[in-house]
């Protein structure tokens, strides 16, 4: 119920529209209610035929308007209202069948058009601005998934698989919205329709409509447990569909290694088996759907069977009813069977919604990256001196990656860590930008603690190169200037030589306007690490993190990397992280990590004359550097 709330409470925005939607929904309902009361003088035409014109002017509208309560009683009579209204009702017949058959038929026939006018106008209005209503919640809704994951932290999405999040923005988003599409067109429609046939039944004989509605709380109960499980059917269904959406990116993101490991076939059989459990649920789900409707119509033709045989007694055996008054009322009667059969659906669309809603609400309720809060203060402009006090850190509680980090960067300072895979290196400079926050301890720039600026601020003093570099498919310039607005071309090209990038991105056939491809595939590994480079040396930036950005690539492209980050970390505070020896050992500073501890401290060869971990891995990973070159 609260999710259900909360989905409607997305339409505030829009109630002016709202309003109107449902104002020109009452009137198409009340209008296709009218249209019964056009049944009667209709037949009473028709049937009039054979009588001669004359006869039908003098007798029938002087004796329609007095016979209310005298031999063939054509309504119950029950209220003042109703007697009213059937005074007014025979007024407006007597007027409509006045004059010759001809005339009256006339008569009919143009207020049968424009009554049906007037109703479809209404239709077409309510349902085009419901539709309006519909797709701008199902874009706002989108809008809002995306808005949260661009603020949502980094442990967020090793959480979630891509797939599942990706999904969820558009399948999900797509499906949720029903439960307020649904909740405006048919909760509306369906029961003011109800209520305006059920007024003429009433009129009519409420007698009979009681007996009609003996037969309906049965109906409702099926319709509600129909209802509970689709909900059921649907949160799987759409789990599965995450589950397909995930694999699908996966094999098309990791193309080149299925088909590089000949894993074509088992991709494929993955694949097949997630789609096919998506069938079952998807086919369970229209299963149960399509049930709802032929269901509640039987139920109603059971109504309608007793209905008849009650009433047309009525009429032949007691001649308490009028013939044209019960087909008025039989009208009525069926005329309420397509609305009670959508009101049906209703629950159906509603449950389905939800499980979507219920899906979404968690990506939107997921608390956002911690300072992204604007009200805290900009990091004021420093030299970029960085300090870790103590810091302990773990992604999993219980299994800590950090302990006690004692580190310090001064301005202009290369500071290089070391250590085995795994030690920590990457989640220590990871501190830095906030891509993830210590739970003890803390991380200063230039004196401030990184909780207490802004995360914008803080990361505008960062320039980050790590071994993977991620391209986005626009043109080389953007790419470079990612995040730097309009930069002028002069500097770009400046920035792209010291990167050594300028000689291949004149290769390519625009230049630096060439499209660069989905995540820059068509590039080698050099280039686009060339292009990381030219980005940060571009943004400038005081304090610099390079974490192994040289490590995939080969010797040669290695050495136009290295020139380039030779130039980049010039007067700069930079936390590297290499494998290559010439980096490390010209460091101003090595700190060797063993199992998240900092083990030693100093020059390269204080460290190496001391014999300890950093001797250990010099003998191990860069002695042969060294001889081989
Ligand atoms: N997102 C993560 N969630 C959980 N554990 C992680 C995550 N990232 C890294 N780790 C673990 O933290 C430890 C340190 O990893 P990392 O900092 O990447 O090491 P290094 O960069 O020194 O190779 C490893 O044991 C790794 O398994
Ligand atoms: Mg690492």
């Amino acid at each position: 119920m609260n999710t259900y709330l909360r989905m409607l409470r997305r339409v505030r925005p829009y109630l002016p529209q709202v309003v109107a939607s449902v104002l020109l929904t009452f009137l198409y309902s009340l209008l296709t209610a009218a249209t019964i009361l056009l049944v009667r003088p209709t037949f009473s035409t028709l049937f009039a035929a054979t009588d001669p014109p004359a006869a039908v002017a003098e007798q029938t509208a002087p004796e329609r308007s007095s016979s209310t309560a005298a031999e063939a009683v054509p309504f119950d009579d029950t209220l003042g209202l109703k007697d009213r209204l059937d005074l007014a009702y025979r007024d407006f017949e007597a007027w409509l069948l006045e004059g010759s058959n001809l005339d009256a038929l006339q008569r009919v026939v143009i207020i049968i058009f424009f009554v049906f006018l007037a109703k479809n106008l209404a239709h077409y209005a309510s349902t085009v601005l419901t539709n309006w209503l519909g797709l701008r919640l199902i874009k706002d809704m989108r809008d809002d998934v995306f808005a949260r994951l661009l603020e949502l932290p980094l442990g967020f999405f090793h959480r979630h698989r891509a797939g599942e999040l990706i999904s969820r923005a558009t399948n999900d988003v797509q499906i949720a919205n029903k439960t307020v599409n649904v909740s405006f067109t048919n909760l509306v429609r369906d029961p003011a329709q109800i209520v305006g046939y059920l007024a003429v039944c009433l009129w009519i004989s409420w007698k009979l409509t009681l007996l009609a509605f003996l037969v309906l709380p049965l109906s409702m109960l099926v319709i509600v447990s129909i209802g509970k499980r689709l909900r059921r059917y649907s949160h799987r269904q759409q789990e599965r569909m995450a589950d397909l959406t995930s694999v699908l990116q996966e094999t098309v993101y990791g193309i080149r290694v299925v088909k590089a490991f000949a894993m074509e076939r088992f991709e494929r059989r993955k694949y097949l088996a997630e789609s096919a459990r998506v069938f079952v649920d998807m086919f369970k789900i229209a299963r149960t759907n399509r049930l709802s409707s032929p269901l509640s119509e039987q139920m109603a033709v059971i109504v309608g069977a007793v209905i008849l045989w009650f009433g047309g007694r009525q009429v032949f055996v007691e001649q308490t009813l009028e013939p044209e008054a019960f087909l008025t009322f039989l009208a009525a009667m069926f005329s309420m069977l397509h609305p009670i059969k959508e009101l049906s659906q209703v629950n159906n669309g509603i449950q389905e919604g939800m499980a979507a809603a219920e899906r979404l609400f968690e990506i939107l309720d997921s608390p956002a990256e911690a300072g992204a809060d604007p009200e805290l203060p900009d990091l004021p402009a420093g030299p970029g001196r960085v300090e870790f006090r103590d810091v302990h850190f773990a992604y999993l509680p219980g299994e800590p990656v950090l302990q006690g980090i004692d580190l310090l960067a001064e301005p202009g300072q290369v500071v290089a860590l070391v250590g085995s895979s795994g030690a920590g290196k990457s989640t220590l400079v990871d501190l830095i930008p906030r891509f993830y926050d210590p739970q003890q301890g803390q991380v200063l720039v230039d004196g401030h603690d990184v909780r207490t600026v802004s995360l914008r601020s803080l990361r505008e003093r960062l320039g980050i190169v790590t071994q993977e570099v991620i391209l986005f498919n626009d043109t080389v310039r953007n790419n470079i200037a990612y995040g730097l607005g309009e930069v002028a071309h002069g500097q770009l090209e400046e920035a792209a030589r010291a990167a050594n990038a300028h000689d291949f991105i004149m290769r390519m056939p625009d230049g630096y306007d060439t499209l660069i491809g989905d995540r820059g595939t068509k590039l080698s590994g050099g280039q686009r690490q060339r292009l990381s480079i030219a980005r940060a040396i571009l943004k400038n930036p005081p304090i610099l993190i390079l974490d192994e950005a040289t490590s995939a690539l080969d010797t040669e492209s290695e050495q136009l990397v290295q020139e380039a980050i030779d130039r980049l970390v010039q007067d700069r505070t930079t936390f590297v992280i290499a494998h290559r020896l010439s980096t490390i050992r010209s460091a101003d500073r090595i700190y060797a990590l063993k199992a998240g501890r900092i083990v030693e401290s100093g020059s390269h060869g204080t460290l190496l004359a001391a014999g300890g971990v950093y001797a250990d891995l010099y003998n191990l990973q860069f002695r042969a550097q060294e001889t081989g070159g």
